[in-house]
């Protein structure tokens, strides 16, 4: 099994936890779009839900393949939330934003009653960190905040280059406008002092540190697909 089909395994396990009627919140990355096609074709046959995108490519997608989409402004109150994830450890810890999407999601998932991540295997880790954790940055002051994030870091024990994120020739920037920069730390031993100090940071937008958010997660890995809950 590659890859790809192993995100649609995860996709169409998660869509059995959809029901008819559902306020959804619908994420964004290459396995949450397996998801927003498989849901396509549910719609299409009739199934109602109501649709919550997590960024303007999931949007995109929606709108092509016929999901119905409200705002979170229409929708703020979420029934269930499906979306992918860089990196996801056994307490369902997540590092997201891989795909620059990481605020919008994370607000999103905060105003859902449950959120369900959905990835291939190759995303379980032991300890969050390998995957470099994207942190989103108002653009004005940007040096300084990068000294700011550096001098956190290193309080807790940690260092890594901080790269800002580059997309064709010039910043990646996300759809609320932000810059990312990307912090390679190696491993993050203690996620929960990282974020509460990153976000003391007055230019720190958001981070991909998800903590306590995703009650299941679906993995599909070649022997199928298996459900991790979180031990809280
Ligand atoms: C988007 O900003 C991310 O949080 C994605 O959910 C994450 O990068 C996973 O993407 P893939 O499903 O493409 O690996």
């Amino acid at each position: 099994m590659d890859a790809r089909e192993m995100k649609i395994k995860a996709a169409a396990a998660a869509l059995a936890h959809v029901e008819n009627g559902m306020r959804l919140g619908i994420g964004t990355g290459s396995t949450a779009e397996e998801f927003v096609r498989l849901l396509a074709e549910k719609v299409a046959d009739g199934f109602r839900v109501e649709g919550v995108p997590t960024s303007e490519r999931t949007a995109r997608l929606c709108v092509e393949l016929g999901v119905p989409l409200k705002s979170l402004d229409e929708l703020p109150e979420l029934d269930l939330t499906i979306d992918g994830a860089d990196e996801v450890d056994a307490r369902l810890t997540l590092i997201k934003g891989g795909g620059g999407a990481l605020l919008r999601e994370k607000i999103v998932a905060a105003a859902s009653s449950r959120v369900i991540v959905i990835a291939d295997e190759s995303k379980l880790v032991d300890t969050l960190g390998a995957f470099a954790l994207p942190i989103e940055v108002n653009i004005f002051g940007l040096v300084a905040t990068r000294i700011a994030i550096e001098k956190t870091a290193s309080k807790l024990g940690l260092s890594g280059s901080l790269d800002l994120r580059q997309s064709g020739d010039g910043n990646f920037t996300t759809d609320g406008g932000h810059y990312i920069i990307d912090a390679s730390f190696g491993r993050i031993p203690n996620a929960e002092a990282l974020s509460s100090q990153l976000n003391a940071i007055p230019g720190v937008v958001e981070h991909g540190l998800f903590l306590n958010m995703a009650a299941l997660a679906i993995i599909a890995g070649p022997a199928g697909v298996r459900e991790l809950r979180a031990t809280r």
